[in-house]
């Protein structure tokens, strides 16, 4: 690897990067004291070169780990070529990726923008032209659900902490608990015109939708005409072992061979760390959106899609959702063990394939005298101890590694969160 030196005043030095933040940078995340200077694979080394297992692949984004030569080339090669034209124009790759993200979901269309926020919004807005015309504009999503940042995505999102500060809310949302069908029948109103969930809560704390939950929507929405939207932009892309985390849930289950949302979001890993979001529509409410109804300038460019197209290439010639699937299913008995041995410590897990949350006991001693949550002080725990995880509200962290883990790899995270574990009991 060619070495790209950096400026004099960041090399090997933590605290001067975090000046140049506290100094420039809007103070809008809790960020660690870690600064990172780059990866290889599912390691990543930080400004003193100090190495990581990658645990969290920068929340569920980094999908062949760093540095991957598939991701560099493909980069490199379209770069030559054509980095960006205005979607005014059409290109091949743009076409090409919605022909294989319609392939691999089912009959619809697909738009193409930057993150997974805009993909919500966008769905949001497919809604909303749809129930237009009769008033109807609301949309119920689940309590604990996370949607994005945008003014759509805290107002669409089922937790208190992210509005807050930020009212008035943007109208036209309203939350229900998950995993709850009589609830959710007894929300609709007249008003409403479609439903959002996660097939697996992230921010929430790692929960998947149960099969008859997700079946039962779908007759929900048929019954009262309206729209299912998942929001897959974490769960999504082979996450769970399969590329839609509601193809995981419902596999073998009778009748899930048939289901299908209406929307889905996605953004994360579907451009491995380079962005892109999209949102798929299925195909009776393709055309909703015409010509001037929605635009994103830097969406779907011939960079980002010629990525994603590659993403595809790799995880496929390699069967990584295997890898999610077969390891992450160890790794979930792990710690599960875990739970077993350290009751005192950790409360239980769960998770499907690579999505996978450590839930931690209630009141664990050493964390008594700091006011940080459990999953604050654990994480800094692991990252003293060389790994990278993702808390996940005040008692869970999360594990989202790369699709290409490697089985030692998946050992060694393993011993080490042991090893902390241990040293709580
Ligand atoms: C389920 C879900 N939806 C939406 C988002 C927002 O995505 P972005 O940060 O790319 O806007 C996230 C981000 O964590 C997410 O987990």
């Amino acid at each position: 690897m060619k070495e790209i030196v950096p400026p004099a005043i960041v090399r090997n030095q933590f605290e001067s990067v975090r000046e140049l933040f506290s100094k420039n940078v809007v103070p809008s995340y809790g960020r660690f004291d870690l600064a990172f200077s780059h990866g290889a694979g599912s390691y990543l080394f930080d400004v003193a070169g100090r190495k990581y297992l990658d645990l969290g692949a920068g929340i569920a984004v980094c999908c062949l780990g760093h540095a991957h030569p598939a991701i560099i080339e493909a980069l490199i090669e379209q770069s030559k070529k054509l980095i960006h034209v205005s979607n005014l124009y059409f290109t091949e790759p743009q076409g090409r990726l919605a022909a294989g993200l319609v392939k691999r979901i089912g009959a619809g269309k697909v738009f193409f923008c930057n993150s997974g926020a805009e993909a919500n919004e966008g769905l949001f807005k497919v809604a909303r032209k749809f129930g237009h015309d009769e008033g109807r504009f609301e949309i119920l999503t689940a309590t604990n659900s996370f949607h994005g940042r945008t003014l759509a995505g805290i107002a669409a999102t089922g937790q208190d902490k992210i509005k807050k500060g930020f009212e008035p809310m943007m109208p036209g949302f309203r939350h229900v608990p998950f995993n709850d069908l009589s609830a959710m029948r007894a929300a609709i109103s007249p008003a409403t015109i479609a439903i959002m969930i996660e097939g697996v809560q992230g921010e929430g704390g790692v929960t998947p939708a149960t099969p008859e939950y997700l079946l039962g929507l779908r007759a929900l929405c048929d019954e009262k005409k309206l729209l299912l939207f998942m929001d897959s932009v974490q769960c999504g892309h082979f996450r769970t072992g399969k590329f839609q985390s509601f193809q995981r849930i419902l596999e073998n289950v009778p009748g899930g061979e048939k289901f299908l949302p209406d929307g889905i979001s996605m953004a994360k890993s579907l451009g491995g760390g380079f962005p892109i979001g999209a949102f798929w529509v299925r195909a009776p409410f393709a055309d909703l959106l015409g010509p001037g109804t929605h635009a994103s300038t830097f969406g779907g460019t011939p960079l980002a899609c010629a990525v994603a197209l590659k993403i595809f290439e790799v995880i496929e010639r390699e069967k990584l959702d295997e890898n999610a699937r077969k390891l992450g299913d160890w790794m979930l008995n792990e710690l599960q063990r875990l739970g077993k041995n350290y009751p005192s410590v950790v409360k239980n897990a769960r998770g499907l394939g690579f999505m996978l949350g450590l839930e931690l006991a209630e009141k664990i001693p050493a964390f008594a005298a700091s006011d940080k949550s459990a999953a604050i002080q654990f994480t800094n725990r692991l990252h003293a101890a060389g790994v990278l995880v993702i808390p996940a509200g005040t008692q869970v962290i999360r594990l989202l590694p790369p699709l290409n883990l490697k089985p030692q790899e998946a050992g060694e995270g393993i011993s080490k969160i042991e090893e902390v574990v241990k040293s709580l009991a």
